[in-house]
């Protein structure tokens, strides 16, 4: 993955299969450039490329896998 700032590509982008998982990552087909918000285009080479939805990645928009970690549960009874 390589870390830019440019212009987003012009022209149509190519149709991509795009799967969304519960409560983890969207997976679109790669390689692909993902554009920012802030116009930083990510150029990701991998046949297959991990969304974030989380939004809990140290590496967003990328997944990391953070998403598998569960929360501790905070209303345990105590007797
Ligand atoms: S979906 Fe995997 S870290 Fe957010």
């Amino acid at each position: 993955m390589s870390n830019e700032t440019a212009a987003p590509p012009s022209g149509n982008p190519p149709d991509r299969r795009r799967v969304v998982l519960t409560d983890g990552p969207a997976l679109i087909e790669g390689p692909v450039d993902l554009v920012t918000r802030e116009g930083t285009v990510l150029h990701c080479d991998r046949f297959q490329v991990a969304l974030c939805l989380c939004k809990r990645s140290a590496t967003y928009p990328l997944c990391d896998t953070s998403h598998r970690r569960r929360r501790r549960r905070t209303n345990e009874s105590s007797t």
